[in-house]
């Protein structure tokens, strides 16, 4: 499915998304564009223009922000929305989709924009505008539930970790603050030849049900989300006594369910003792390579590493470091 973002945009005071590239980090992903060997570039949302300046010819870009676009008067750059771009735009000349790249920092900047950003990487996939993409995304975008929400023919070729904090800066054009966002450089391409078949996700498992928060009386093993780096073994709850002190504790939280999961399980210590051991395994790779400071799985990747031999992970992207 599609979010079509652009009514949640509108929304939004203008400034708001406006969190720009350093000359650094912009440097970085002119030199990933320019090693994909584009036909022809575009960028979507341009800005103050730090990426663009630097990417190569040919190329044009778009931002919906007027006042910038004019000031500015950059070469190839019009105001207009990303999403008003479509694959038989006269600007992409003769160049065949394949050959186009489109570049972008989509917005990340703001609590709930990763569907922001998903959103656009979605229309130029879907709508195969360009059949290559290099974003600046969060490193949230490396959880596999949001990178499934892409088309299936298109694969992460490279990832690039900006290891310094430097990199990772963001400048808020609204009231000229630095922001450190953890990001990535993604390249996306549409490789239909290699799409492959990835284990299954499963929803279900004969073992257990993890149930919603107003069942969570029904529970029989509560266990504490994987949660940060630091923690080894998650915190497992079983036995009868310590289900009444979690069921207390939860009476008087004011959370929502977001950090324990409620079981209610067959056999609670088979099932305890089996996600201990995948989740290990799920630790050291999403620390290793992964999202670097969000590990916590989902319930539906929670029932995917119990039922799954290994980790459901089998892509090893070749992830370099900036
Ligand atoms: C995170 S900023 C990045 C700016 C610049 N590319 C950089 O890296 O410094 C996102 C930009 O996208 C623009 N933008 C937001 N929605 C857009 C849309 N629908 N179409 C085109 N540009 C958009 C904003 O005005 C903003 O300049």
């Amino acid at each position: 499915m599609v979010i079509d973002i652009r009514k949640m945009m509108n929304k939004r005071a203008r400034g708001l998304d406006q969190y720009y590239t350093s000359t650094a980090l912009a440097a970085k992903v002119a030199a990933v564009v320019r090693n994909l060997a584009p036909g022809i570039v575009f960028e979507g949302g341009t800005g103050g223009g730090a990426i663009y300046n630097l990417l190569p010819n040919p190329k044009f870009g778009v931002d919906v922000d007027r006042d910038t676009v004019n000031r500015l008067q950059l070469p190839g750059v019009a105001c207009e929305s990303l999403f008003d771009v479509k694959a038989d735009d006269a600007r992409f000349g003769a160049v065949a989709v394949q050959d186009r790249v489109f570049v972008s920092n989509p917005p990340f900047g703001l609590p709930g924009v990763m569907n922001a950003a998903l959103s656009v990487m979605q229309y130029i996939a879907t709508e195969r505008v360009c059949g290559k993409m290099v974003v600046i995304v969060g490193r949230t975008m490396r959880k596999w539930s949001n990178m499934m929400r892409m088309p299936r023919e298109w694969s992460i070729t490279e990832e690039h970790i900006p290891d310094s904090l430097a990199l990772n800066k963001f400048v808020d054009q609204s009231n000229g603050t630095t922001k450190t966002v953890k990001v990535v450089v993604q390249v996306w391409q549409y490789q239909p030849e290699r799409l492959r078949v990835d284990p299954v996700f499963v929803d279900v498992c004969a073992d257990f049900v993890v149930l919603s928060l107003k069942d969570h009386k029904q529970a029989n093993l509560v266990v504490l989300q994987f949660g940060s780096i630091g923690t080894v073994f998650q915190k497992v709850w079983s036995t009868p006594d310590e289900l009444a002190t979690m069921f207390a504790w939860q009476e008087k939280s004011t959370s929502h369910s977001g950090s324990h999961f409620w079981l209610r399980c067959t056999d609670p210590n088979a099932v305890k003792i089996r996600i201990a051991a995948r989740k290990t395994d799920y630790v050291t790779y999403m620390t290793d390579t992964l999202v670097g400071n969000n590990i916590t799985p989902n319930p539906r990747e929670l029932i995917s590493i119990y039922v799954h031999g290994s980790v459901p992970y089998t892509r090893p992207w070749p992830v370099r470091r900036f």
